[in-house]
């Protein structure tokens, strides 16, 4: 990944050389004197729009440097920033970027200079492990950006220790979501996931069997097509000192959605291997909770399978009993999600008992049709704690949108065979989904279910990504630690 660094002074060696320049800013005053004409009258065209990028070759403190004047907006928009000057660079051939930020006024400075860094290290992640034939074009080239920081040093340094960790979680639940499914099913998710011990994350794997005890038969109908194995994986961080009760993040981890019996067509079916990014942005946030030591008590949940049609699969009309006793009609075996995330739900409670539960899951299509892919949704029994959310989500940019449950909607989960049916109608399918998590939940819990089945992929780059797996719900989830538990 690249190699981000800070420093008080410009090296005098620096071969590309990018200088921020606020919205309706005269480009003169922000670049060194000896170029000021020059770079006028390249920015002929230049606003300063968030983003935007003149290029220029100049001689400035004796070299002939690329310079990047590179839009910041009205508002210090430090993250589009970082992001469009990766992005040119990424590939240009240049190694090396060295970015003046002692233009923004000193106490914005640290902030600033940290936030362009994690949208730059976030920006330039790529997967490329298997493409052994990339054509040198392609390549990455550019290895290290340095900031330079002035006399905002030490503050800088500061406020980059978390960002950085939070950019190496997202990172983490990218390569789990970019992986395919041959790679990475649920006994490999689990050992990818060991790695967090070291951070001093606790972990705890139930198997086929462990679960097959306590009786968690939606979540076990679900893989019994496949011959994979399921698993529970729980992940626990406790930053307290024990002082703090526990809150639950828990994932959807269906490592690759064939529908099973209810086969879903085959176009885009591979899309399906990301049908975990759920349990990916809760193992991505543990990843980056234990890298910066947060002051908060987490359990997350993994429920892991893969949905598979063969001739043990579950069948249309198949009745399971799930871990908190309640039986559920199978009436499509393509909406597995909720099969899964409602024992792991059941499991976190009845063994940790938290007084909060955040879900998240790629869970329906038709989140999608609703909220495209710019807002996730949200479901929630509490105002207080969606509203939380929903602000983590704006002050980072992964944006979430409310959506309304309600009695009339859960009634259209009953079954006249069993407690409920794994479906509702085709007419609001995310809040039918939701309806049914719902009856997982015990009584007095704050929950919420995160929908995010239109953010986990992206077909185009954004600020964060270039496109492929966005890591999404890392950012969000740490900014509420941030604001709710560490607050
Ligand atoms: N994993 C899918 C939802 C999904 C679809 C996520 C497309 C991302 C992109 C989920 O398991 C599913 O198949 N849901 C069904 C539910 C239906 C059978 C009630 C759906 O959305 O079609
Ligand atoms: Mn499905
Ligand atoms: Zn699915």
């Amino acid at each position: 990944m690249l190699s981000i660094s800070f420093r008080a002074d410009r090296p005098s060696d620096a071969q590309s050389l990018a200088l921020p320049i606020a919205k309706g800013e005269a480009v003169e005053g922000h670049v060194p004197a000896e170029i000021g004409a020059v770079a006028a009258a390249a920015a002929a065209n230049f606003t300063g729009d968030p983003g935007a990028i003149v290029e220029l070759h100049a001689s400035v403190d004796n070299a002939v440097r690329r310079i990047l004047l590179v839009g910041i907006g009205a508002d210090r928009a430090a993250a589009k920033a970082g992001s469009a000057l990766v992005a040119r660079l990424l590939t240009s051939g240049e190694k090396r970027l060295v970015v003046d930020v002692t233009g923004i006024e000193s106490a914005q400075r640290a902030d600033f200079a940290a936030a362009l860094a994690q949208a730059a290290m976030l920006r330039s992640w790529r997967f490329d492990i298997y493409r052994t034939k990339l054509p040198a074009k392609q390549k990455p080239t550019l290895e290290s950006v340095e900031i330079v920081v002035g006399d905002a040093l030490a503050a800088t340094e500061a406020a980059w220790t978390p960002l950085k960790a939070v950019a190496e979680g997202a990172a983490f639940t990218r390569t789990l979501v970019a992986e395919p499914a041959n790679i990475l099913y649920p006994e490999s998710f689990v050992e990818r996931c060991q790695e967090l011990a070291a951070l001093g994350v606790e972990i705890e794997v139930l198997d086929e069997a462990a679960m097959r005890e306590l009786g968690m038969g939606a979540l076990l109908g679900v893989s019994q097509g496949s011959e994979r194995e399921a698993r529970l994986l729980c992940m626990k961080w406790d930053g307290t000192g024990g002082t703090a009760e526990p809150v639950a993040f828990v994932g959807k981890g269906v490592t690759f959605d064939t529908g099973g019996i209810s086969l879903k067509p085959g176009p885009g079916m591979e899309d399906m291997k990301w049908d975990m990014g759920g349990a990916g942005a809760v193992a991505g946030t543990m990843k980056a909770l234990a890298t910066r030591k947060a002051k908060a008590h987490i359990i997350a949940v993994c429920g892991l399978v893969e949905n598979m049609p063969d001739g043990k699969a579950q069948r249309p009309g198949d009745v399971v009993t799930s871990g908190s006793g309640q039986t559920i009609e199978i009436l499509n075996t393509d909406a597995e999600g909720r099969l899964v995330l409602c024992d792991a739900i059941w499991w976190v409670q009845q063994k940790y008992h938290p007084k909060t539960i955040i879900d998240l899951a790629t869970l329906t299509g038709a989140m999608i049709i609703s909220l495209g892919h710019e807002h996730g949704g949200i479901f929630s029994n509490d105002d207080g704690l969606a509203d939380q959310i929903l602000a983590a989500g704006r002050a980072v940019d992964e944006k979430l949108w409310r959506m309304p449950m309600g009695e009339v909607y859960d009634k259209l989960i009953d079954s006249p065979i069993a407690d409920m049916k794994n479906i509702g109608p085709r007419e609001g399918g995310s809040i039918t989904a939701a309806q049914f998590i719902a009856r997982f939940v015990d009584e007095g819990v704050k929950w919420a279910h995160l929908d995010i089945a239109g953010m986990v992929w992206a077909a185009k780059p954004g600020t964060m990504w270039e496109k492929g797996a966005t890591g999404y719900g890392v950012r969000l989830l740490d900014q509420w630690v941030k604001d709710v538990l560490e607050g």
